[in-house]
C-alpha cells in the first residue's frame, strides 16, 4: 500500500429476503450502520464508491453513485463499480486506490443488492451475465451448473467423496449461529447436506449459496485511524469463458491475487489466522483453499476434517449469511475486522471473487493490538 488505510467504520443490514425495503431502503440503513461509531462526521467522507450488479435488470435502477451521495448532506463525488460477484471487494480496492493516491481521505465503500424481487429463473438469467454471454450462456449453462462442472471434474481428479463435501456446507451453517446478520442460522447435519433437492449434479441445494437481499458498507481513511490497516489490496483478472480455461480445478486470478496480496503485507499464509472465502458453492471453498495456498490441490477438504489454527468462514460465509452478490466482498471485510478485534489476533484476510473466478480481488487486513 502506498499509504496507511484504516478502516474507521463498518455496518450491514442482515442478508436474507427482503421483500418491503427496496435497493435504496437497503443501501440507506448499511450507511448509517458503518457512519454509527465511526470517529468521523458524514460531512468528512469526501468520495463514495458504490458495488452493485443486478440494480438494472431486477430494480430498473441505474446511477447507483448519485443515489448513495443523495444519503450525505453534501453530496460528495460518488462512482459505481462491477465487477459480478467482486464487485464489492473491487470496490473496496478502488477506495483504496482514491485514498493512496491522495485524492480523497475518507471514502466510503457501499455494497448493495436486491435479487429476491423476479423469479428464480430471471435472477438465473441475469447472474450469467458474469459468465461469457458468447460462449458460456448459449449451452444453457446456470452458475450452478458451471460450478457443477467444477464439482465433477473436482471429484474426478482428486478422489474427493459426496461424504466429504458434505462437510463444507455443513462448518458454515454451524458457524454462521453466531452471526445475527446471517440469512440462515440453523445448524445442518452434514449427511442432511448429501440428501436436500439435486441442483447440478453433483451439487445440491445446500452446496449452494442463496438469492439475497442486502448491503454493507465500510468506511477507509488515511486521515483518521483505527486498530484494523488494509495492509493489501489486489485485483486480478482470468478469462470469463470457462471454455478458454486449461482446468477447472484452479481459479488463476485467485492464485495470482493471493501471491501479489502476500508479498504486498510482507506476509505469508501461516500467518493468516481469519479467512473469509467466497463460498459461492461448497466446491469453491476447496479450490480457493488450495489457490490461496493454505493447502495442496485436492487437499483444500482438510481444513474441514477438524478445527484448524485458522478459522475458515468465521461468520458462516456466503452459504450461510447469503449471497447478495455485490455487498459480498464489502461484508467479508467486515466479518475478517470483527474476527480479529475478538480474538485479538493479527493478520485477516478476504477472498470474493466473481463469475467462475475471472476477477478476484483480495485484501489483507492487519490488527495493530495483536
Ligand atoms: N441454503 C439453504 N436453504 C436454502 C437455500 C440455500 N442455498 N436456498 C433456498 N433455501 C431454502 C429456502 O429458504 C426455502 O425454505 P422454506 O421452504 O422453508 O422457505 C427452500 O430452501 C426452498 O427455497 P427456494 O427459494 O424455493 O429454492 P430455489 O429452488 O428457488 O433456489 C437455488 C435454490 C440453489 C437454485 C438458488 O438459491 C440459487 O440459484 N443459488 C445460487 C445463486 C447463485 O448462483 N449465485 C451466484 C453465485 S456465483
Amino acid at each position: 500500500m502506498q499509504a496507511d488505510v484504516y478502516l474507521i467504520g463498518a455496518g450491514q443490514t442482515r442478508f436474507g429476503e427482503w421483500w418491503g425495503k427496496g435497493l435504496k431502503d437497503l443501501m440507506g440503513e448499511a450507511v448509517d450502520a458503518a457512519m454509527d461509531g465511526a470517529p468521523c462526521s458524514a460531512l468528512d467522507v469526501d468520495f463514495i464508491v458504490v458495488a452493485n450488479m443486478l440494480a438494472e435488470s431486477v430494480s430498473g435502477q441505474a446511477h447507483l453513485g448519485a443515489i448513495a451521495s443523495s444519503f450525505l448532506p453534501h453530496r460528495p463525488p460518488a462512482i459505481r463499480v462491477e465487477a459480478a460477484c467482486a464487485s464489492g471487494s473491487v470496490a473496496v480496492h478502488t477506495a483504496c486506490a482514491l485514498l493512496e493516491s491522495g485524492r480523497a481521505e475518507t471514502v466510503l465503500v457501499l455494497g448493495a443488492e436486491k435479487m429476491t424481487d423476479v423469479p428464480g429463473d430471471e435472477i438465473a438469467t441475469a447472474l450469467m451475465g458474469a459468465a461469457d454471454a458468447e460462449l458460456d450462456a448459449p449451452s444453457g449453462l446456470t452458475f450452478p451448473g458451471i460450478f457443477g462442472l467444477v464439482a465433477k471434474r473436482y471429484m474426478y481428479e482428486f478422489g474427493l467423496t459426496r461424504e466429504e463435501l458434505n462437510r463444507v456446507s455443513a462448518r458454515h451453517h454451524r458457524n454462521a449461529l453466531k452471526n445475527p446478520f446471517a440469512q440462515f442460522r440453523q445448524e445442518i447435519p452434514e449427511e442432511q447436506i448429501g440428501l436436500s433437492p439435486l441442483v447440478a449434479d453433483p451439487l445440491r441445494l445446500l452446496d449452494c449459496s442463496p438469492v439475497s437481499d442486502g448491503a454493507a458498507a465500510c468506511i477507509l481513511s488515511t486521515k483518521f485511524t483505527s486498530d484494523l490497516r488494509i495492509a493489501a489490496s489486489q485485483v486480478s483478472t482470468d478469462s470469463v469463458s470457462i471454455t478458454e480455461r486449461p482446468t477447472l480445478t484452479s481459479f488463476a486470478a485467485t492464485k495470482d491475487s493471493s501471491v501479489r496480496a502476500y508479498e504486498e503485507a510482507h506476509i505469508d499464509p501461516t500467518d493468516v489466522s481469519h479467512l473469509e472465502l467466497h463460498d459461492c458453492f461448497s466446491i469453491a471453498a476447496l479450490l480457493a483453499l488450495e489457490d490461496l495456498g493454505f493447502a495442496a490441490p485436492g487437499k483444500g477438504i482438510h481444513w474441514y476434517q477438524s478445527e484448524g489454527t485458522m478459522t475458515v468462514n468465521g461468520s458462516g460465509g456466503l452459504k450461510a449469511c447469503g449471497h447478495p452478490v455485490a455487498a459480498t466482498g464489502v461484508k467479508q471485510i467486515i466479518d475478517v475486522s470483527k474476527q480479529l478485534r475478538a480474538s485479538g489476533k493479527r493478520w485477516g484476510m478476504a477472498h470474493n471473487f466473481g463469475g467462475v473466478g475471472a476477477t478476484c480481488s483480495i485484501h489483507l487486513l492487519e490488527h495493530a493490538h495483536a
